[in-house]
């Protein structure tokens, strides 16, 4: 999958940024603690290398680096439903900024990107959960409200 150079994000002239997709090197360059900021992982590097080798190819997580660090992450998912004639759905989990990078466009740079790569892997639409604090967060989006989560726990 094609790497992007992302040209302008508002208020980072002088900064270099990159979408892509996440590299077990990324385990030392700031991956781990952007996701400790939506919840903590309590995973070392090698942990995280292991997860990423489990994975399947239809769970993607993305990463914005800001100057070679990870400064956002989003991970989606990609389903081939049996319903909808084998409708495709995509998913998206996991989405932060790291703290000191918020407030200046991270997140929406790296959204877009990744519901392109949903369209371009043929999803017809693309949804998550989130918690009623961050909803306008999403609206800024694009997302509109759409059902509702259910959960239980094992
Ligand atoms: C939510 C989060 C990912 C936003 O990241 P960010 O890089 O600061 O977001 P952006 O700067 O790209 O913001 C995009 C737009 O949403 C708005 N926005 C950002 N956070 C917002 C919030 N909490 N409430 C309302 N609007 C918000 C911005 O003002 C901006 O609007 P604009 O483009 O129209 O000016 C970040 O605050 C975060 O990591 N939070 C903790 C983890 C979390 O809750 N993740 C969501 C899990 S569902």
């Amino acid at each position: 999958m094609a790497t992007c150079q992302v040209k302008s994000i508002a208020g980072a002239a002088n900064r270099t940024h990159v979408i892509r997709l996440l590299e077990p090197g990324d385990f030392d360059s700031g991956f781990l603690e952007t996701l400790n900021s939506l919840r903590e992982t309590g995973l070392t590097a090698d942990e995280a290398v292991q997860i990423l080798d489990n994975r399947l190819p239809n769970i993607r997580t993305y990463v914005l680096l800001e100057d070679g660090q990870v400064a956002a992450t989003a991970t989606l998912m990609v389903e081939q439903k049996f319903i909808h004639r084998g409708g495709i759905v995509g998913h998206i989990e996991d989405v932060a900024t790291r703290p000191d990078k918020r407030g200046r466009g991270l997140a929406r740079r790296l959204l877009e990107h990744v519901i392109e790569e949903a369209r371009a892997a043929g999803c017809y639409k693309v949804i998550l959960d989130c918690s009623a604090e961050v909803e306008p967060f999403y609206e800024r989006i694009g997302f509109r409200q759409a059902g509702r989560c259910m959960r239980v726990d094992l």
